[in-house]
């Protein structure tokens, strides 16, 4: 592959980045992940927005600009001759000597590289998910997309020693979201009810465009938190996320949700969804 580092293109093994580096020593680091099919970027407004309020949030400065930003992100699926998959973009506060406190002189360290993935032909649309109801112990600001991602992929494993796909993070009696993606139910009377934004979740960009063509559709949607008793109760169930688009969510805690087939209104979802970005 060929990597992009702080303004040179590499060859992978070719990027280094020093072991003072804040995104190692701290995850004072965010990134974001943007889909791409046909050679062509998903959603990437969306994403260059977050990453904006990402940076802002934690008072990191891009050094590049929207359009240089924008043309990197067009490169690097030239260069990698990348037809589907994703684009990984990771910007941290930059190397300084070990301290807390932030330092005032360090440059950004920025990168990114892609990742060849069928995101389309997924075989996972056919039978659904799988999820483990786990605790969610992440720190308060999730909004933010940061590097910090021990607790989500100690999630993950949680779940997977249960033989489930993937985990469904629960606080104070409420569904937050999954290990990398939002969470969303369908229930008995056809409405869609995904959790509102707030500090508790990321706010997916491919959630605020699913909601949009739900409400297009013709869906009632309803955005407020949801408890797991509704979620095994729910008529269907999914997910959301750059890679994932809408993908069903089968079964949770080892109960079938509904018949325990991928749901229609999920999968009608998920095809406007492809029809709509692609
Ligand atoms: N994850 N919630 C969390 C915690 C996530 O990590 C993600 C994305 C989402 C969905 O956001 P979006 O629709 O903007 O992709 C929700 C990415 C794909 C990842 O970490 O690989």
């Amino acid at each position: 592959r060929t990597v992009y580092l702080n303004g040179s293109w590499l060859a992978e093994a070719d990027a280094k980045v020093s072991i003072f580096d804040r995104g190692f020593l701290f995850a004072d680091a965010i990134y974001e992940v943007t889909g791409v099919v046909g050679g062509k970027l998903l959603e990437y407004a969306g994403h260059a927005a977050r990453l904006q309020r990402s940076m802002a949030e934690l008072g990191i400065a891009c050094p590049l600009t929207q359009d240089e930003l924008l043309a990197v992100h067009r490169e690097i699926v030239r260069r990698n001759d990348l037809q589907e998959g994703l684009i990984y973009l990771q910007i941290s506060r930059g190397a300084a000597d070990r301290d807390f406190a932030f330092p005032t002189n360090a440059a950004p360290t920025l990168v990114l590289f892609t990742q060849a993935k069928a995101v389309l032909d997924n075989p996972k649309v056919k039978t659904g998910i799988s999820v483990a109801l786990v605790a969610d112990q992440r720190w308060a600001r999730r909004d933010i997309k940061t590097v910090q991602l021990l607790y989500p992929s100690m999630a993950k494993m949680q779940a997977a020693s249960v033989g489930a796909d993937d985990a469904w993070l629960v606080e104070d009696g409420f569904v937050t979201e999954a290990s990398s993606a939002t969470a969303h139910i369908i229930s008995q009377d056809g409405t869609l009810i995904t959790r509102g934004l707030s500090s508790a979740i990321l706010h997916g960009i491919t959630r605020l465009s699913v909601l949009d063509i739900a409400r297009k559709a013709g869906l009632a949607v309803e955005e407020r938190a949801f408890t797991p008793e509704e979620a095994r109760d729910a008529a269907e169930a999914f997910i959301t996320s750059a890679t994932s688009f809408v993908l069903p969510v089968t079964q949770i805690d080892g109960q079938p949700v509904g018949d325990g087939k991928p749901g229609p209104r999920t999968l009608k979802l998920r095809q406007l969804y492809i029809e709509n970005k692609l």
